[in-house]
């Protein structure tokens, strides 16, 4: 009984379903540049608006530049793999159906499971990161709403500087100037209705309808990628007109690790901001997960992966090397870093539109990302591995509406009562993980069915998807181990489902056992 966990759905099945047209399939509604502008929707957001800043002052200093180039390139090894599979199976569960056809049923289930955690959880940790410019943004016009709806139940609020701050981004700048945090007013967090609103909203959007969705998503893409390119024109002229700050600022360029703790500036250093930003990149994987609605994506899908992750790391280098340039590192662990940046060069106006652009680019990733997790329940439904109801496609808006509004809800409850840093490195080990398994499955699957026509090839296999799976499982173990912890857990309650569940209703499980592929054959 045992070897049925390892039933693989086959190929042909999954080719079949790719197939299908008619109101109860998706919409085959974008084309290139729509991917290409989902993935740029999801990348770019909290990791380059909030955490540069913040890496770069307490790990890397400017060589937070080579941390996003090794963070980058990792994400290139599993990106080429996420090509190969997006475009040879695709269908709207990304490495879930990756796992699925190649590893079997129980690693398809702990995948999809699994990509919970990327995506509810990304969109959560967003949100959460979200309701924080908002709040800036509003407060910069006098407008206030109560802090404590500003955060989540266990965070605190201090007051300090004329302002009710985050305790927790505070507590270095407290600790500088020599002031006990509990010399100050303090409350604590009552529920997050910012980041609540903000999902509820992009939720309504996504019910609605991809096309809706995606154009939504590619206007605003145009804006968030014209703001990054906006500052690093500004921050290119100004340092272009001051070389002495700019050198003076880079110098060291890598800061020297004095306390011989990992992590604390050197080589460590780099390598710990490395896993901090990858967050940054986040979310080119969420383009596999609309493979389904892609007009053509044999072709499309390697485009749209690859060419977001690429535009976004050369964004990203040049970003974090002019930011490090024209502010000391040491300035830069505040919650908007980029907009100190501009506030430098002086161009008040300037500032006002990267917050904006941060408000309306982050909205973007809560978007993609609430997309990808609804189309994973999806396929998973199908697959029957979740009950029927949650693949329902909506008769006129083609969405899975019902998933959409599930996944919708609790985002919103977790985006308001969960802190934003144990949403964010659980997402961070949560994504790892699925790049592991989607490496390892591209690597398995050549070994199993060299014969199958691949539209796009993973160069240099099995070197890359090696490559892929160690950086990974580095990064992974650069996490704290209450996040192993809460990804252990969080897997258990997934088996409880699963064998409570999904194993009985299974369509794999209950197909005769010649229609399957048993893995290892
Ligand atoms: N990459 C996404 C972000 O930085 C998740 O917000």
């Amino acid at each position: 009984m045992s070897s049925n966990l390892l039933k693989c759905k086959p190929l042909d099945m999954l080719t079949q379903e790719a197939a299908e047209t008619g109101e109860h399939s998706l919409k085959r509604a974008l084309g290139p540049i729509n991917l290409i502008t989902l993935g740029i929707g999801a990348i770019i957001g909290a990791g380059i608006f909030v955490l540069t800043g913040s890496a770069a002052a307490k790990y890397a200093g400017p060589a937070i530049v080579l941390s996003f180039i090794l963070s980058g390139i990792a994400c290139v090894f599993a990106g080429l793999c996420y090509a190969e599979f997006a475009s040879l199976i695709p269908i709207a569960g990304s490495a879930y159906t990756y796992g699925y056809a190649t590893l079997g049923e129980i690693f398809a289930w702990i995948i999809g499971w699994d990509l919970i955690l990327e995506y509810a959880f990304g969109a959560a940790t967003v949100a959460s990161g979200w309701s924080g410019y908002v709040l800036s943004f509003l407060e910069d016009f006098g407008i206030r709403i109560p802090p404590r709806l500003t955060l989540a139940p266990s965070e605190k609020l201090v007051f300090f500087g004329g302002h009710w701050e985050h305790l927790e981004r505070m507590k270095d700048t407290l600790q500088a100037q020599h002031i006990n945090p509990n010399t100050l007013p303090q409350q604590t967090g009552l529920f997050n209705l910012v980041a609540f609103l903000a999902i509820i909203g992009v939720t309504i959007l996504l019910v609605i309808g991809i096309k809706e969705s995606a154009n939504f998503n590619s206007g605003i893409v145009i804006v968030k990628v014209a703001i990054v390119l906006m500052f690093i024109v500004i921050a290119g002229l100004y340092a272009l007109k001051n070389p002495a700050i700019v050198q003076a600022n880079w110098h060291p360029f890598i800061p020297p690790n004095i306390t011989g703790k990992f992590g604390q500036y050197g080589w460590s250093g780099i390598a710990r901001g490395a896993s901090v930003i990858f967050f940054a990149y986040i979310g080119f994987d969420a383009v596999s997960t609309a493979a389904q609605e892609s007009k053509n994506p044999q072709k499309d899908m390697p485009f749209g992966i690859l060419g977001s992750l690429v535009i976004c790391t050369v964004l990203y280098i040049l970003v974090a090397g002019l930011l490090t340039g024209i502010v000391p590192y040491t300035d830069l662990n505040v919650s908007d870093p980029v907009a100190l940046g501009i506030d430098v060069t002086g161009i008040a106006w300037a500032k006002i539109l990267v917050k904006l652009g941060a408000i309306f680019g982050l909205a973007t990733v809560m978007l993609v990302m609430l997309l990808g997790q609804s189309r994973v329940f999806y396929s998973m439904s199908r697959d029957r591995l979740l009950p029927a109801w949650a693949g329902e496609v909506h008769p006129r808006f083609r969405t899975p509406w019902i998933s959409t509004l599930l996944v919708g809800g609790f985002v919103a409850v977790f985006a308001a009562i969960i802190p934003i840093e144990i949403l964010g490195e659980l997402v961070s080990i949560g994504t790892l993980l699925a790049f592991v398994i989607v490496c390892f499955g591209v690597w398995i699957l050549r070994v199993r069915r060299p014969d199958l026509h691949r539209p796009f090839k993973t160069p240099m296999v099995p070197l890359v998807p090696i490559l892929g799976v160690l950086v990974s499982v580095g990064l992974m173990a650069s996490l704290p181990l209450g996040t192993w912890i809460r990804l252990l857990v969080w897997l258990a309650i997934g088996m409880v489902i699963y064998f409570g569940y999904g194993r009985h209703h299974s369509k794999v499980q209950n197909m005769s056992s010649n229609e399957v592929k048993v893995a290892g054959d």
